[in-house]
């Protein structure tokens, strides 16, 4: 089993080049946010437990994740490759990952921190639109799709998600700041880290994350 990880401010474009990177390697895409959005429209009891931590902009608790994590992981067989995106985002995550490669004797090939300012990825999340059906993320202004609110893939309604109201983007980035961002230091010391600059277009980001794969 292969890993790698995605990190990033909310709106850094991580969805966005996981989507990229999928198309050219075939990892499997393990979002932690886009499961916990299909718990809470499934009504089910991890989507309950979360709810609330989502509309505010805060972190659901790790307990919850780590089982959600492990659960996609048990369905996946020794050989897969996957890519990690919005997780882990505490320490404590991060640790109980480590636990986890390791008892699958998998590894942790590559963690990409996307770096970006802030205003960038507050002009992303403000003009993010994201399909209700296939999850395709398109933006208004920078990758607009053909027909407004529609998905160019599969014809879904195109909608806001609810957590990029202004001040819950202001949340999430202090969560980020506050909560995530050691996680950059920790990989950096274990020798996996690279910083992409998270301003480029969408192909340079995935083209510059996919040699360095390829490279390891
Ligand atoms: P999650 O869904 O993971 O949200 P996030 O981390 O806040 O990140 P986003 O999905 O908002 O942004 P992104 O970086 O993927 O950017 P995107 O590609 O969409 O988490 C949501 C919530 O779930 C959390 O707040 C928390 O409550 C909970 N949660 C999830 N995981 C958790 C965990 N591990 N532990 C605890 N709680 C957890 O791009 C944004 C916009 O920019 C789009 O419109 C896109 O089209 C555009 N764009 C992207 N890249 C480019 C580019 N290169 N050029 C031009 N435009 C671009």
């Amino acid at each position: 089993m292969k890993a790698i990880i995605l990190i990033g401010a909310p709106g850094s474009g991580k969805g966005t080049t996981a989507e990229g990177i999928k198309a050219a390697t075939g990892y499997i895409h393990v979002a932690t946010g886009d499961m916990l959005r299909e718990a809470v429209a499934r009504g089910s009891s991890v989507g309950k437990a979360a709810e609330s931590y989502m509309k505010q902009g805060t972190l659901v608790p790790d307990e919850v994740i780590i089982e959600l994590v492990e659960e996609r992981l048990d369905e996946g067989a020794p050989a897969d490759c996957y890519m990690f995106d919005g997780f882990p985002r505490t320490q404590r995550q991060a640790e109980l990952l480590d636990s986890s490669l390791e008892k699958r004797s998998g590894e942790l090939a590559n963690v990409f921190y996307l770096d970006a300012p802030r205003e960038l990825v507050i002009s992303r999340l403000t003009g993010r639109r994201t399909c209700r059906e296939c999850g395709t993320i398109f933006h208004v202004v920078n990758i607009p799709p053909k027909k407004e609110g529609i998905c160019d893939l599969c014809g879904g309604e195109l909608y806001v998600r609810p957590d990029d109201k202004e001040d819950t983007i202001i949340r999430r980035l202090e969560v980020f700041h506050s909560q995530t961002g050691g996680l950059i230091s920790y990989y950096e010391a274990k020798g996996v880290l690279a910083r992409i600059d998270a301003a480029q277009p969408k192909e340079e980001i995935v083209g510059q994350a996919v040699s360095l794969m390829r490279a390891r």
